[in-house]
């Protein structure tokens, strides 16, 4: 399975199984509608609607060492943690992708987290990883991009690199509805600053090693 290969339409075919063969094969993957339109703008409807105050600027580092570092990322987060009906769609994908990884590829994932993020007009995210090997219970990242009639030019592009910090995989258009999946210790990434406003959908399937905090991406 080509890692690019894009679904047809929604819910056409099994996009479960796609997502597995590609990360047994390649470790990641690039998926668009997976979702339909409405359920996409139920999603984006919540962020035009919640305001600043339930963003808050995203940090670096783990537990006491955790910091806002302007250097390195500058988008705003928030975490799905209280009450988001508007999202019960996407945490049942999510759900039944967990048990279907841990079925098919043996992954032992134990739970999700994720949370929006908005990028202001200059934000960027410098090349990192999520996880770092034996050091985090991160396993498997995935972004669902929320920017409808996102251009060439607005920006925030997804770099996607190969283990070896330097070859560039895929680039990746954060468009209304494409969604990306990778193994979270494997791909370093970055975003691109952005001219405009960029959204999206972030999380990480954990493995269970820790406590149940949130973490930012470690430094
Ligand atoms: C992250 C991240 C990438 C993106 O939140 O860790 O790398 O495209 N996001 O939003
Ligand atoms: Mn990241």
């Amino acid at each position: 399975m080509n890692p690019s290969l894009l679904t047809r339409g929604p819910y056409d075919g099994d996009p479960y199984a796609q997502i597995i063969s590609a990360l047994r094969e390649h470790g990641y993957i690039r998926l668009n509608n997976v979702f339909t339109l409405e359920q996409l703008q139920r999603l984006f409807l919540f962020i035009k609607q919640s305001g600043q105050a339930d963003f808050h600027q995203a940090g670096v580092g783990r537990d006491q060492i955790h910091q806002v570092n302007n250097f390195i990322r500058r988008d705003h987060i928030c975490w799905l943690d209280e009450q988001h009906d508007e999202a019960d769609f996407y945490l049942e994908w999510m759900e039944e992708l967990r048990l279907r990884l841990n079925r098919e590829l043996f992954l032992g994932l134990f739970d999700y987290e994720c949370h929006y993020a908005h990028y202001p007009k200059g934000a960027f995210y410098k090349k990192h990883l999520d996880a770092f090997q034996g050091s985090s219970n991160r396993r498997l990242t995935t972004i669902l991009y929320l920017n409808p009639g996102w251009q060439t030019g607005d920006g925030g592009e997804l770099l996607l690199y190969a283990a070896d910090n330097q070859t560039l995989l895929e680039t990746v258009q954060p468009t209304f509805g494409s969604m990306v999946i990778f193994l979270s210790e494997e791909f370093p990434h970055e975003v691109l600053p952005v001219n405009t406003s960029r959204y999206s959908l972030t999380g990480w399937f954990r493995i269970n090693t820790s406590t149940g905090i949130h973490l930012d991406p470690p430094a």
